[in-house]
């Protein structure tokens, strides 16, 4: 199916078959896909935290408000940024890996890492959460563009509370939780939506 397609067929769905368990195979697959998204820099921060304890998907339930489709679907994926990827080292072993593997020479090697260092280096908390939020949503977009190829439905969810999410996964302050995507086998049709027409939504040049 092609990109448009999905686009255009995919919906949120909130009812997923319980007893449908996604290969570890295929869950994989998908995940290494979604990494080859665009992200800053390349240094690489999305970190995907899956879920598959069931006791673990009860105590989520009602940090996400009692939304079922957070025990129910086959996969529950945490989307995290890790504030660590803007450490010089990381930024360093990244571009000494690309030169290893023959895709820049030294100069370039050396070059890109520089800037990316200085790119982070004099950026505030809230700058640097933002950065990590743009890569981590353009990794989740393939993630779901990728599962519904798959055959999957997926959802994304930013309805929890972050902090008793964070509590109860032991998550530390070095990761920044994005959003929840749940991948699995619908049983009832996400409703149709929707959309502004083309016009209300591009502009050219400026926007008012
Ligand atoms: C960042 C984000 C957070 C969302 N959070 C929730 C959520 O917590 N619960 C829910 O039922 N849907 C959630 N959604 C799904 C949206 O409601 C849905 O994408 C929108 O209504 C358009 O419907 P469609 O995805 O079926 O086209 C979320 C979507 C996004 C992008």
């Amino acid at each position: 199916m092609s990109v448009k397609n999905i686009l255009d067929k995919r919906r949120s769905v909130r009812h997923y078959d319980p007893s449908y368990k996604i290969s570890q195979e295929i869950l994989v697959s998908l995940i290494e896909s979604a990494s080859k998204s665009p992200n800053g820099n390349n240094i690489q921060a999305t970190r995907y935290l899956v879920i598959d304890d069931p006791n673990l998907r009860d105590l989520l339930l009602p940090i996400a408000f009692n939304q079922h489709q957070v025990a129910e679907a086959s996969t529950l994926i945490v989307m995290l940024g890790d504030y660590q990827a803007f450490d010089k080292d990381n930024i360093i072993k990244i571009h000494e890996e690309g030169f290893q593997a023959g895709f820049f020479n030294e100069s370039l090697r050396d070059h890109l890492a520089n800037a990316a260092i200085s790119y982070y280096a004099n950026k505030s908390a809230e700058e640097l959460k933002l950065e990590l939020t743009r890569d981590v949503s353009l990794a989740s977009m393939s993630l779901i563009l990728l599962a519904n190829e798959a055959g999957f439905e997926t959802i994304t969810m930013s309805g929890y509370d972050s902090k008793q999410l964070k509590a109860t996964l032991n998550i530390s302050e070095r990761y920044l939780d994005v959003l929840l995507i749940a991948i699995g086998k619908g049983t009832t049709a996400g409703h149709k939506t929707v959309r502004h027409d083309v016009n209300k939504v591009l502009y050219k040049n400026k926007i008012l």
